[in-house]
């Protein structure tokens, strides 16, 4: 694991970090002076600080991110913004939290950047990489009780292979979990780069994805698990809907097609919610060329209805 003590390091990362589709999230979040905000997935602090660059008369962002690590890195960033910024270590399932502890009515406007963050991929230490031998981790939060290497130890082998085919959209889960099994009946599984093996064996040579490592999608599916991604995510939806103020702006980047889906059906269901995008807005070939990251990059939003 890095020291985030390094402050060259945390400089080194918000410097390299460069944030997905901001033009777009700034035309639809369309800050304004005397505005409240809510970047409920702060990461390394990119969007907190084209926001407060895009408006300087806004009277405070609030950048939240569930992982203490990352939060650090936006700290260190966004520290020229004074007390423009609080800092929330939290789940954006819990975003009233802040209402309540910053004494406001509600939110001008909430941005949720889904998925990870390139430094809990490259620098973390938490195993969310099958490019590296770290320890199977994979909490965004710390303090959670339950990492990837419980599960996959010890979850019985078909709810492994429900969880790879249904979050991972892949269809070689049968036999990753049979391998999965297999070599765990051995030894336990204890690193990524161990479970990346297991997966990559697994799925026929020739059958191997052009485009993407074959445990990509097996790697993204036991994160979604261990944190509940989903869930939070529609929990933090409905939060959102109630908590923004009338004309709030709501915007959601989701990497993860079932993420999108689950964005799309809620801003269609919800009378407080009117969607203003039909079609995921998408990057531009130029960002996508430049930053490979916004590749799969989708973005929604909404407002909230004035009564
Ligand atoms: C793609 S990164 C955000 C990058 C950020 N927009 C920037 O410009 O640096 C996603 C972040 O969301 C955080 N995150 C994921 N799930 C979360 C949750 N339930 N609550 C709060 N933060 C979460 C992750 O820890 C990660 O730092």
């Amino acid at each position: 694991m890095i020291s985030l003590k390094n402050s060259a390091l945390e400089s080194e990362l918000s410097r390299v970090h460069t944030p997905v589709m901001t033009a777009e999230v700034l035309r639809f979040l369309r800050p304004m002076p005397k505005g409240f905000y809510l970047d409920a997935t702060a990461g390394l602090g990119g969007h907190s600080e084209a926001i407060l660059q895009a408006e300087p008369s806004i009277k405070r962002l609030v950048a939240m991110d569930w992982d203490q690590e990352a939060l650090e890195i936006a700290k260190a960033r966004l520290k020229r913004f004074n007390d423009k910024v609080g800092f929330y270590q939290a789940n954006f399932k819990d975003m009233d939290l802040v209402l309540e502890e910053e004494s406001e009515p509600g939110f001008n406007g909430i941005l949720m950047d889904l998925g990870l963050s390139s430094f809990q991929i490259d620098y973390s230490g938490r195993g969310f990489s099958f490019m590296k031998d770290e320890p199977l981790d994979m909490r965004m939060d710390r303090s959670g009780t339950v990492m990837a290497s419980d599960m996959i130890n010890n979850l019985p082998r078909e709810r492994i292979e429900e969880l790879i085919r249904i979050y991972g959209e892949e269809r070689w889960a049968g036999k990753i979990a049979e391998a999965i099994e297999k070599r765990r009946r051995q030894r336990p599984i204890l690193s990524s780069a161990e479970l990346s093996d297991i997966v990559s064996k697994a799925i026929p040579r020739r059958f191997h994805p052009k485009k993407i490592h074959p445990a990509t999608k097996t790697f993204q599916a036991i994160r979604i698990a261990i944190n509940r991604e989903f869930e939070n995510l529609t929990e933090a939806l409905e939060k959102a809907a109630q908590y923004l103020l009338p004309g709030g702006m709501l915007v959601i980047i989701s990497f993860h097609s079932l993420e999108d889906r689950i964005v799309k059906h809620h801003f269609r269901q919800d009378a407080r919610l009117e969607p203003l995008t039909k079609r995921p807005v998408t990057p531009q070939t130029g960002e996508i060329l430049s930053n490979p990251r916004a590749r799969s990059a989708k973005l929604r939003a909404a407002r909230k209805v004035v009564k």
